[in-house]
């Protein structure tokens, strides 16, 4: 889908939506380059497959000296700043690879908007600019991200919009990196490639187009099956509270920090004959606050029960923690037919 819709934008798959090691090695084969967060994150990509000096881009706004150091060592050739600050940092590390200004951008529209954290408003760039210059440094281009989640796809038209406002400023018209944040249905993601083609010649002809797509590639390459293993009446009222073999501390670590609902779907030959019943899942840590779907009709569950939950692949595995003594499910690698 990415190929057929955004063709001359190279995507550099986030590696922090989920660092499964078949899953990079997966895309790497596929050709799909990789945006790192962490040095580490930089070695897993390597070990997938990715040549640094190619196929990597360093896209966090705020690092260390001595990870920068780091990066350069491995080969990274690209990384971003958001602020004078930070280009003093890539002085001291004497980065020289090339520099990427990250804007702020609109994105109200997104679920997980990034604005309060990361990004340069307009009127920082000739600043950050001219201290780029001053430090030696290779300023090529401009990075930004609409939110993760992104539900209004003008919002990549503005982004687009403003690199290019920025872009009078400097001269510089070397890279546009489009970020990431989008949503992995084929209709969402057909509207914001067509949203982001249609704004594409506001650069000329000899711009290179990158991308950091996350959740778009990690979302559908996994589903999560559960098994529940406690059933109790309510204490008040009609209904059932459920335990599962997962947690909120474990894979459904989405829900806190991603603002995820995931879906349940009972695997039983009688689901469509069960009858359906006020239901919470809890998590199976002794932690109440591990509540994993508050009060929603679901069929009448039994111990023992398996659950899917589809387009679990993205910001669960990599944020689950094994709080009371419980690791992470195991996983079972399957490539589908039409991918091979
Ligand atoms: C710098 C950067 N690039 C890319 C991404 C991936 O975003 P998404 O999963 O929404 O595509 C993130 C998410 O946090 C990010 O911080």
């Amino acid at each position: 889908m990415w190929r057929t819709e955004l063709p001359d934008i190279q995507p550099h798959y986030a590696v922090k939506a989920n660092n499964d090691p078949q899953l990079l090695r997966w895309l790497s084969a596929s050709g799909v380059g990789f945006d790192c967060a962490s040095v580490r994150e930089v070695g897993e990509a390597t070990v997938a497959g990715a040549d640094p000096r190619r196929d990597i881009i360093y896209a966090q706004p705020c690092k260390t000296v001595a990870d920068l150091q780091r990066a350069a060592a491995a080969g990274v050739p690209a990384t971003v700043v958001d602020s004078p600050e930070e280009v003093d940092k890539l002085r001291a590390a004497r980065w020289s690879g090339d520099v990427l200004i990250r804007l702020l951008v609109p994105d109200a529209g997104s679920a997980q908007p990034f604005s309060r954290k990361f990004g340069a408003p307009l009127d920082w760039v000739p600043e950050i600019a001219r201290a780029l210059a001053a430090a030696g440094q290779r300023h090529t281009g401009w990075s930004f991200h609409v939110g993760s989640v992104c539900g209004d796809v003008s919002q990549y038209r503005c982004a687009i919009e403003c690199a290019a406002a920025a872009a009078a400023m400097t001269g510089t018209t070397g890279t546009v990196d489009i970020g990431g944040g989008f949503i992995p249905g084929p209709e969402q993601f057909r509207a914001a490639a067509a949203a982001i083609r249609a704004a594409q010649p506001l650069f000329p002809r000899h711009t290179r187009w990158i991308a950091e797509p996350g959740r778009f590639f990690a979302a559908p390459a996994a589903d999560a099956e559960v098994e529940v293993i406690g059933v109790k009446r309510r204490t008040t009222g009609p209904g059932q509270r459920v335990t599962l073999d997962e947690s909120v501390y474990g894979i459904f670590s989405n829900i806190l920090f991603d603002g995820q609902r995931p879906r349940f779907r009972l695997l039983a030959p009688d689901a469509p004959r069960r009858p359906t019943t006020p239901t919470t899942l809890f998590g199976r840590t002794c932690d109440s606050a591990d509540c994993i779907v508050e009060d929603a009709p679901m069929p009448s569950l039994r111990v023992g029960d398996r659950l899917r939950v589809p387009a679990m692949g993205a910001y669960t595995v990599v944020s689950a923690s094994d709080f009371n003594g419980f690791p992470q499910p195991a996983r079972v690698y399957q490539r589908l037919p039409q991918l091979v």
